[in-house]
């Protein structure tokens, strides 16, 4: 076994009705004064006004105007009004670019602007700010993870547009409250939009070159719930059970997937979204299945395991064609649109494998024409 890190990255408090004890739990890491970092959309919502009245103690201060893919502009717009207001304290509360936003803010608020001087892809050159506020994050989708995953990620807009990573401390925070009730709401297309995503992270957690054995033990686990509940809770919102398994399991993969860093399906999904504005959910489960069974034949072993958790034959002659099979069947079952279905030129599609590069965190060094063989199945569904 190579060596290999585990790191903890933040206690989780996890249950229906556990995010109204927020506010006595922030007042507990000694804040007076928070921001309540969140979307428009949300703060106009009955279940978000009910959480806002167990502030009695803490003053409070609503930054409703996070953006989908949130920049380097936004959030720090964000980060002067958290100076400006004298904030103590941050809770992010949303979906990825929520709670995104709230660890940039964290990170400026006692550091100095621009923020893209703290993005990792400077490598050595990133700068490390200086310790933020105490910050608690509460996920409203079951799919980002972001609330257990260290990593924020951020439009560059002042280099390419492209999305750029902060791997900094202040990225995450004193607790993730994951409360189900929260993804309630969520509507069908969401649901499988976001799952699929907790999916091909548990996925890519497996098929990493950072592997270890804790990591793969949470994500086979995230792969057996997503594979039950996830069309439960496509098909009823309501079900309660299914849920609160997805929600964890979002949240829980990121804890594996901290350590065993994401690869080949993010890498093609992200160069899809980018160059076509698909949700990025879409995207994973557009590249999920042939990314499967590309890997079969490079690590049979890994991905004979994920066929054992799906109930697929886990025997390697075939195993490409029986997981391609099982998932895509999984991913139409859930209404998810294919590449073709979007309408994308294949010729156009078929040059990205040009653009692509071998993921840092793969078990397997990718060519160009391993990922022309994945583009062509993708392409042809
Ligand atoms: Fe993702």
């Amino acid at each position: 076994m190579n060596p290999f890190l585990i790191s903890t990255k933040c206690p989780m408090l996890f249950g229906c009705g556990t995010s109204m004890t927020v506010a006595s739990k922030i007042q507990e890491l000694g804040c007076k004064k928070v921001m309540i970092v969140c979307d428009d959309w949300l703060s106009q919502q009955e279940n978000f006004k009910a959480f806002m009245n167990t502030f009695s103690e803490v003053e409070t201060y609503v930054w409703n105007h996070v953006i989908p893919d949130p920049t380097d502009i936004s959030v720090e717009e964000g980060a002067v009004i958290a100076r400006q207001e004298n904030i103590d304290g941050i809770i992010g509360i949303g979906g990825g670019s929520s709670l995104d936003s709230a660890k940039a803010i964290n990170t400026l608020i006692h550091s100095d602007f621009p923020i893209n001087q703290y993005f990792a892809e400077l490598g050595p050159d990133a700068k490390v700010p200086n310790p933020g506020v105490p910050m608690i994050l509460i996920p409203t989708t079951s799919g980002t993870g972001a609330d257990c995953s260290p990593s924020t990620v951020i439009t560059n807009t002042r280099l390419n547009n492209v999305k750029n990573n902060l791997f900094v401390p202040t990225g995450i925070p004193d607790l993730a409250v994951v409360d189900p009730d929260w993804a309630m709401t969520m509507p069908p297309k969401l649901t499988a939009s976001c799952g699929f995503d907790v999916f091909s992270h548990a996925i890519e957690t497996i098929s990493s070159s950072c592997w270890n054995p804790m990591s793969e033990t949470i994500a086979l686990k995230c792969i057996d719930i997503v594979w039950t509940y996830l069309e439960r809770a496509y098909h009823n919102g309501s079900d309660v059970e299914a849920r609160e398994y997805m929600h964890f399991a979002s949240s829980a993969v990121a804890v594996a997937f901290s350590d065993s860093l994401i690869n080949l399906g993010h890498e093609i999904a992200h160069m899809i979204g980018a160059r076509y504005h698909i949700p990025h959910g879409d995207c994973c489960a557009m590249v999920t299945p042939a990314c499967l069974k590309f890997l079969a034949g490079k690590l049979p072993v890994e991905m004979g395991r994920i066929a054992k958790t799906l109930g697929v034959d886990d025997r390697e002659d075939g195993l490409g064609d029986r997981l391609y099979d099982a998932v895509l069947a999984f991913r139409k079952r859930l209404g998810i649109m294919s590449a073709s279905e979007h309408g994308l030129d294949k010729a156009e599609f078929m040059s990205m494998a040009d653009d692509l590069s071998s993921p840092v965190f793969l078990s397997y060094t990718m060519t160009a024409d391993d990922y022309r063989s994945i583009l062509a199945d993708i392409i042809s569904e």
